[in-house]
This record gives structure tokens, C-alpha cells and sequence, in this order.
């Protein structure tokens, strides 16, 4: 069976730190699930470059952007591929801007006449599934969840699957690579999804 694509969106500078140790540990859980072949990007490293709100992908079916650049390149690697992961620690109360300018440069996806997706990319989100791994300092849920939303909303839009993980506690270096139960958490995550997964498209 041919291998599942997984595009990792680190949204931390850190390729060591408590968002990377989550992100190996939720993949070592997915494949233990399923076959995957595994792309790990650090979005920060690569400096995103801000959508120019332009609009002009809005008159185009397809997804067009006049910015011909290396995050557009990301951007149509996130559209052909079936599971895309963003994986970030909360910022001042949010998601990481350059995870915030990634998904802002995902607007050529949208028809703004149905607000929803561009008719013609609806075969490549067929079996499409956003999962969001989330951590921060602070105990609260809440924090996590207001950093994940705008990828919950992307995804409800856009009637494709979605998972989450929050893990807070994550307050310094190495927290998560001492912390066995985070890690198994996030193993336990990684099975999950993979296993939801693969009902999903079966
Ligand atoms: C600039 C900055 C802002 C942060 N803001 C918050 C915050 O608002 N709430 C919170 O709980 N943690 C906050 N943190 C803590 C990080 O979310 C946390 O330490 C995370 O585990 C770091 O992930 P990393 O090791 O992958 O870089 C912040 C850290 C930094 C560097």
C-alpha cells in the first residue's frame, strides 16, 4: 500500500525543544498505525513572507497567487498533501506569527463567493486532515485552544478532518523530553489520529 504523505509545520525556531519533541513522539504513535512518509518543516527558519492581501486569487479558480515564492511552494505542498500538522507553542496568547502568516497564505483556496473552498481544489481535500498540536507554559486549556482555533475554523470551512492536542505545563527548555507522560500522550495522540484516519478513508 502506497505510503501516506505527512507534512510536519513546526512553528517553534527550537529543533530541539518541547514542540519538536511532541511532534516525533505524536509520529512515532501514527506509525505505529499506518505507513507514513514524513516531512518536518521549521516555519520560522524559513521566514514566511506575508500574504499582500492583493486579492488577486480571488478572481482565479484554481490556487493562484501572485507571489511566486518558497511559501507558495510550502502552501502547495500543504494542498497536496492528505495530512497536514501544525505543531506550535503559544506566543503571547497565540498561535507564532510565521504559523499565522503560513495559513494567511493559504487564501487562494478560498471562494469568496461561497466561503468555503475553491470548487476545483475539492478532489484534493477528499481524504484532507488538519491536525493541530498546541503547548504552552500555562496550565489553562484555553491558552492551547484560543492558539489552535483559526486551523479549527480553516478546517470546519473547509469540511475536512481535524484533530488536537493540547499540552500545557510546557513552561522551559526540555520539559517535554523529561516528561515520560507527555511524551506518552502525544504517542497515544499520534495512534489515534491514525487509527481515525484510516476509517476515515476506508
Ligand atoms: C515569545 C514567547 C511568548 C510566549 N507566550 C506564552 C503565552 O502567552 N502563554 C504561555 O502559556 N506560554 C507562553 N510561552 C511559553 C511557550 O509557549 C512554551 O515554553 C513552549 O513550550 C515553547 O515551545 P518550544 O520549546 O517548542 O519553543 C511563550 C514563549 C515565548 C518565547
Amino acid at each position: 500500500m502506497a505510503k501516506t504523505h505527512v507534512l510536519v509545520l513546526n512553528g517553534s525556531w527550537n529543533n530541539n525543544g518541547n514542540s519538536a519533541w511532541l511532534i516525533n513522539k505524536f509520529l512515532e504513535g501514527l506509525k505505529q498505525e499506518m505507513e507514513i512518509e514524513e516531512r518536518i518543516v521549521n516555519v520560522p527558519r524559513m521566514n514566511p513572507a506575508t500574504c499582500y492581501g492583493c486579492l488577486q486569487c480571488r478572481n482565479k479558480d484554481d490556487f493562484y497567487c501572485v507571489q511566486k515564492d518558497e511559501t507558495f511552494e510550502l502552501e502547495k505542498d500543504i494542498l497536496n498533501t492528505e495530512i497536514v500538522v501544525f505543531a506550535f507553542p503559544i506566543y503571547y496568547f497565540n498561535m507564532p506569527g510565521p504559523i499565522k502568516t503560513l495559513l494567511d497564505r493559504f487564501v487562494p483556496s478560498y471562494d469568496w463567493d461561497n466561503n468555503g473552498l475553491k470548487q476545483k481544489l475539492t478532489p484534493m481535500f477528499k481524504h484532507k486532515r488538519f491536525v493541530c498540536i498546541v503547548n504552552c507554559a500555562d496550565v489553562q486549556e484555553s491558552f492551547c485552544e484560543r492558539g489552535a482555533y483559526a486551523i479549527k475554523e480553516t478546517a470546519n470551512l473547509y469540511h475536512i478532518a481535524y484533530n488536537e492536542l493540547y499540552m500545557v505545563g510546557c513552561d522551559g527548555e526540555g520539559i517535554v523530553e523529561k516528561d515520560i507522560k507527555k511524551q506518552e500522550k502525544a504517542i497515544n495522540f499520534g495512534k489515534q489520529v491514525g487509527v481515525e484516519h484510516l476509517q476515515s478513508i476506508n
